[in-house]
């Protein structure tokens, strides 16, 4: 994370991706580059070789870039398209063989540096890395750098996860792995440590003291679309939680780390999840909500249920909602209660975290005709309409004193003229420069799983008992408001105005 106003061009280095004719090279990875050479922070001599099994050859591997460029975008438009198409190449080949590494061998430079980017399905992630690791490609010089991106999701369990980290810690240290989270990606996620950490007035209310509960919103209006293979399998907790959604309460709870580097900030993220209460079995059936969208409405369009949507078992009893309460047993957090939700089909597209900070201590306003004082919260709006909001109480003029609730609200893009970017620049950039701060490292990786484990083995053993559904373009489930009613909370709205007061 390093200041790119300021930043070089990173080092000489080549790029090889695996899964180079798949979606998210064409989609996210094309435009990232091409952005990061827009800001001038590629080297001149860098160098692009796409893998994957298709037989395409260099010159058909470049119309196909270029067909993805013109579809997605990026840099400066189509001037800039050469500059890529002339550092290209392509290898034909079956990831488990290996005289697709032997040929790759051939292709790279010994003494150059070379990033592996894995962006294949999970499935392929172990066997890449072994047959990398046996065929020396891990291997470091003196001079050159061999570093591993690994996309998410990083296992689908605590034992699978702890099993891939083996398999790669096996054939590279940790230094060279770099997990994939693109959440990390976004301004809006980076921007939480220094709202925190840059701002004298923020940390001393951030704790128990003045704080009374925590949410963290990831709603979407997407439903599972064409990924129900994929998605069936993996559910709306594997999919969210142990990932996005924890980078989020890592990055609200932790402490300040003693620096701002790599491993001073990830220990500090670690230890939250090692201090969140665990789940014993009833804490997870009474602190957990899953459910599963039905039919319904979104911007006036009627929505397949999900048990209809394509790949989709009829009888799927995968969540496309989760909902959950955790504590954080640390001198901090102790008696703060973090609600987490997120869900798919949802009545907007809103990704939020909500400090909701206690209640002044005494209603000194009780003999004017009040009934309740204002919430003073504030509001991280991740995206969209990214920017913060701090809700307060004002005087309504006039001669009684009524007080009203209002939002003080900052937005990204009244103060800043950004570019375009997909947020994963940044997360390329700082592999290439070896600063791991927005990667995942494994034990927190783990330390995830552990916190899920004990609700995924409930959810297994009740797999019989009905799944509550939610209305398409709902907030969700009811399930999911009890959870804070029976605290005597609420949830933020998630439909109706970004300004709406709880
Ligand atoms: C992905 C999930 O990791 O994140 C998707 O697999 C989800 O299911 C997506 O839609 C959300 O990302 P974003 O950046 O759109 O919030």
């Amino acid at each position: 994370m390093t200041d790119k106003e300021i930043a070089p061009a990173a080092p000489t280095c080549t790029l090889v991706i695996f899964g180079a004719t798949g979606d998210l090279t064409r989609r996210l990875l094309l435009p990232a580059l091409r952005n990061l050479h827009r800001d001038g922070l590629l080297p001149e001599d860098f160098a692009l070789v796409g893998i994957a099994s298709r037989e395409l050859g260099d010159d058909g591997f470049r119309d196909h870039l270029r067909q993805g460029m013109k579809e997605f975008g990026g840099g400066n438009g189509p001037g800039d398209m050469d500059w890529f198409l002339t550092r290209v190449r392509y290898l034909a080949g079956k990831f488990e063989a290996p005289e697709t590494y032997e040929a790759l061998t051939r292709m790279l430079d010994a003494g150059r540096n070379v990033l592996f980017y894995l962006a294949t399905p999970p499935s392929q992630f172990a066997v890449i890395a072994g047959r990398l690791g046996e065929a020396g490609l891990l291997t470091e010089g003196d001079q050159a750098w061999r570093r591993l991106i690994i996309e998410k999701p990083f296992g689908h369990d605590l034992p699978s996860a702890i099993a891939l980290n083996e398999k790669i810690l096996g054939v590279a240290r940790e230094e060279q792995v770099f997990r994939i989270d693109h959440y990390l990606g976004k301004e809006t996620v980076q921007n939480i440590l220094v709202f925190r950490f840059a701002n004298g007035f923020v940390e001393p209310l951030w704790n128990r003291n003045h704080i009374d509960h925590v949410q963290i919103t990831v709603a979407e209006t997407v439903g599972v679309g064409q990924r129900g293979k994929f998605y069936d399998a993996t559910g709306a907790l594997r999919d969210m939680v142990p990932n996005h959604l924890f980078q989020l309460l890592t990055l609200i709870a932790m402490e300040p780390p003693s620096c701002f580097a790599a491993d001073a900030t990830r220990s500090e993220k670690a230890k939250v999840l090692d201090a969140a209460r665990a789940f014993g079995a009833n804490d997870a059936r009474r602190n957990v909500v899953r459910a599963q969208y039905g039919t319904g409405t979104i911007n006036g369009e009627e929505v397949v249920p999900y048990r209809q949507a394509p790949h989709v078992p009829p009888e799927s009893t995968t969540e496309t909602f989760v909902a959950m309460k955790l504590a954080i047993d640390n001198w901090r957090w102790a008696g703060v209660p973090f609600y987490l939700r997120t869900g798919k089909a949802l009545a907007r597209r809103r990704t939020e975290i909500t400090i909701q900070f206690k209640q002044a201590p005494l209603a000194l306003f009780r003999d004017t005709p009040i009934d309740r004082l204002p919430f003073n919260d504030l509001t991280l709006h991740i995206q969209p309409d990214e920017g913060v909001t701090l809700g307060f109480g004002v005087k309504i003029p006039g001669p009684a004193v009524k007080i009203d609730g209002v939002g003080m609200k900052f937005r990204y893009e009244d103060a800043f003229q950004s570019k375009a970017s997909t947020g994963y620049e940044t997360l390329i950039y700082d592999c290439m420069t070896g600063d791991a701060s927005l990667f995942q490292r494994a034990d927190t990786i783990e330390a995830g799983w552990r916190l899920m484990q004990p609700v995924l083995d409930d959810w297994k053993q009740q797999e019989e008992r009905a799944l509550p559904v939610y209305r398409a373009g709902s907030s969700g489930p009811r399930e999911a408001d009890e959870l804070l009613t029976r605290d005597g909370r609420s949830w933020r709205p998630i439909g109706g105005s970004a300004d709406a007061r709880p």
